[in-house]
């Protein structure tokens, strides 16, 4: 956290105070988002399931006409569990070569051990870091590769970031590569309200959980009695976003610099963009890429987009 010092305080400085959701993922934060995952509210774990049990032959078919061995590199991994019955698919069709990355090597352990244990015979290269500089050692080696952005993590970028982010995959995929990214489409307000806001209060935890992280790693004294989750969804343009408010006006410390804070004052801690149709086109567009295929799952409300250069 030390080496983000700066740009902590850069966001809390600024007119509108913001926080990259980036941060909320300490060892408690990671804990909170697998209790999320649980959740009845968060439907994108099953939207995921769905897709992976009903699609995965369809998508396997599609890469077996143009490749016989892949190497899949899966940006994110986490534990593997929701990638495996895919592996397993892929692997009855064509000569597999997994890559799970992330950012922590104790979680690409666990995805080791859990993805061998179910497919014995896959070749696992798992590497642990930030996927902006391991994937570009990964992209250079030799062999077709398929590329995996899953459980809608590209909806945590706001959507001039995500062009920018899917430009340089763009940029990294030679001609015989293929990437799938997971897309949450727009749907009834209130469904996504529940999954930000649950009555459990889970999500809320995660988001001031922030401020502890802040208490502690850079020796902030945030009372997160006078904070409060406030979760909106915007119909019109999709966004989801979250936000700390401040109940009262304060002064807040952190790495010896005073923050003030108006009454009701916001920080806005996460985007989670829910995409149309048109705009996952436009997006694509923009980063020249080109959309083979569409899988939806069963209520068509969360797709994967399978593309190529
Ligand atoms: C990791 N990411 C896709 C989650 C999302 O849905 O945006 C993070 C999350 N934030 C609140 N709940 C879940």
């Amino acid at each position: 956290m030390q080496e983000h010092k700066a740009e902590i305080l850069k966001g809390l400085k600024a007119t509108h105070k913001y926080i990259s959701s980036r941060f909320f993922y300490d060892e408690n934060g990671d804990q909170i988002f697998q209790e999320i995952m649980k959740m009845p509210e968060y439907y994108i774990p099953e939207a995921e399931g769905q897709i992976i049990q009903n699609q995965s032959d369809k998508i396997s078919s599609a890469l077996r006409s143009k490749n016989t061995a892949l190497n899949v590199v899966e940006l994110g991994a986490g534990d593997g569990t929701k990638t495996v019955h895919f592996l397993k698919t892929l692997n009855e069709e064509l000569e597999l070569t997994y890559t799970p990355l992330d950012i922590s090597p104790h979680i690409l352990n666990t995805n080791k051990n859990h993805i061998q244990s179910q497919l014995p015979n896959l070749k696992i290269q798992p590497k642990a870091g930030n996927y902006f500089e391991t994937l570009e050692q990964v992209a250079r080696s030799e062999g077709d590769k398929l590329y995996l952005f899953l459980g809608t993590t590209i909806g945590n970028y706001e959507l001039n970031d995500a062009v920018q982010f899917t430009k340089w995959l763009q940029n990294m995929m030679l001609p015989n590569d293929s990437l799938i990214i997971a897309f949450d489409l727009k749907k009834e307000p209130r469904k996504i309200m529940k999954a930000y806001d649950d009555p459990q209060g889970i999500t809320k935890r995660f988001n001031l959980n922030l401020l502890d992280r802040l208490n502690r790693e850079l020796d902030a004294n945030f009372d997160k009695n006078n904070f409060r989750h406030f979760p909106a969804y915007n119909p019109v343009n999709g966004e989801m976003k979250s936000y700390l408010i401040s109940d009262i006006e304060q002064n807040v410390t952190i790495a010896g610099e005073h923050i003030h804070f108006k009454s009701f004052e916001p920080i806005y801690t996460e985007i989670s963009l829910k995409y149309s149709f048109d705009k996952i086109r436009d997006l694509v567009q923009q980063s020249n890429l080109k959309i083979e295929d569409l899988f939806t799952n069963e209520n068509h409300r969360y797709t994967w987009a399978l593309m190529t250069k």
